[in-house]
């Protein structure tokens, strides 16, 4: 037996895990501090009520022998398919019900298109990252290229003609800045990964926050981008599906072999997404499920704006927050990311994201969510300005 000894390479744990392990310490000696949670992007307000009927609908569905599944097709039911192109379609992107597969989540996709490519590619991500992009990569052995996102360039940097890459990931709205690239930028992008031959991995999973009607939701919505791009979506941040696990992923069929590759990866090592789990999936892309997301995508933007409004007022330079339920902010005092995660939790029980688990050039930044309760993000930004006013 050999193991995989790309695993050395990976720094000694994922970034969550250690932020959680370190939080539990702390609560553990602090056993009478209320610490507050701004850091992992899960959300709390629970799933509307279009979601849970047509979840407790199905469950009765499966307990009848007249309507109940076994196992269903690989690649998601029509009804659930039929749904994300509709969706779609209303942003006038065209697409087939083959080239729609629905997933447990964007993070698992992610990982697991990477089946499809040779070891031999160049990957390229931009710094600071999700470091699901990286890590997978680095499981495999790939080689990863940066692209730097930094002040200047307002965390969305543009292609250099000069470094060569064959898998390109693009997150927009992004994790962690909540910076989010309009068409022309995207476009750029598209181009760019033409000329290379490359594959642009997008990922969508905060697509449903962009507040400004001419900023895309997609990367279909830019020309050229079927020939070039996978797209990643989930309905996690969207309808609060980070415990239910589900989402789609598009992979279309201008892409030749891949879109049929996906399908023998997902038929081999998938075996689909829970029945029930799909029918609540559905009743989000509903009339009455699709008012009820926004009023809670709504209460989260609101959020972004009480943290926002006490940064300011703090004088602590950020950004996002306006498409994307994150913030990124510079850390008060020229303090590195890690010496404020430990100083923000020792002084007001709050805990963040370092940027610095994004990258090096997250160092020096600090991420915080909008997805907390309203009363813990106003008790939390009281602590802030307390200690930053
Ligand atoms: C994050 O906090 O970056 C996300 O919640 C992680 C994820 O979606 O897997």
């Amino acid at each position: 037996m050999k193991i995989n000894e790309n695993y050395a390479n990976l720094e000694q744990s994922y970034l969550f895990s250690t932020i959680a392990k370190k939080v539990n310490e702390y609560t553990a000696q602090n056993p009478d501090k209320k610490v507050i949670k701004l850091g992992i992007g899960d959300v709390t307000l629970p799933l509307c009520k279009a979601v849970t009927e047509a979840l407790h609908k199905a469950v009765d569905e499966m307990g009848v022998q007249a309507t109940f599944r076994g196992y269903g097709p690989e690649q998601g039911y029509d009804f659930l398919r039929k749904a994300v192109q509709e969706y779609y379609t209303k942003r006038n992107v065209e697409l087939e019900l083959d080239e729609i597969f629905i997933s447990d989540g964007a993070k698992s996709d992610l990982g697991n298109i990477l089946d499809l490519f040779s070891k031999d590619n160049t990957v390229l991500v931009p710094d600071p990252v999700y470091p699901v992009y990286v890590d997978t990569n680095v499981m495999a052995g790939r080689k990863v290229v940066y692209v730097d996102a930094n002040g200047e360039n307002e965390f969305l940097p543009l292609p250099d003609k000069n470094v060569q890459a064959d898998i390109i990931y693009i997150c927009s709205p992004n994790n962690p800045t909540g910076a989010a690239y309009n068409k022309e930028q995207l476009q750029t992008w598209v181009d760019y990964a033409k000329s290379m031959n490359a594959i642009i991995l997008f990922d969508a999973a905060y697509e449903c926050f962009v507040s400004d009607e001419n900023l895309p939701r997609s990367i279909f919505e830019i020309e050229g981008a079927k020939d070039c791009a996978i797209e990643f979506c989930s309905l996690s941040k969207t309808a609060g599906f980070t415990g239910t696990r589900c989402g789609y992923t598009v992979v279309p069929k201008a892409l030749g072999v891949l879109n049929k590759m996906w399908v023998r990866r997902q038929t081999t090592k998938f075996n689909g997404v829970p029945y029930i789990v799909q029918r609540g999936a559905e009743a989000v892309f509903s009339e009455e499920g699709q008012k009820e997301i926004i009023e809670n995508i709504n209460y989260y933007k609101e959020n972004a704006k009480v943290i926002s409004d006490t940064l300011k007022s703090c004088g602590i330079w950020h950004v996002g927050g306006k498409h994307s339920p994150y913030i990124w902010l510079k850390c008060p005092n020229d303090m590195d990311s890690w010496t404020f995660f430990d100083y923000l939790l020792e002084n007001a029980q709050v805990v963040g994201t370092p940027g610095a688990g994004f990258g090096k050039n997250g160092d020096g930044y600090f991420r915080l969510t909008s997805f907390g309760s309203k009363e813990n993000t106003a008790e939390a930004m009281k602590r802030f300005k307390k200690l930053f006013g």
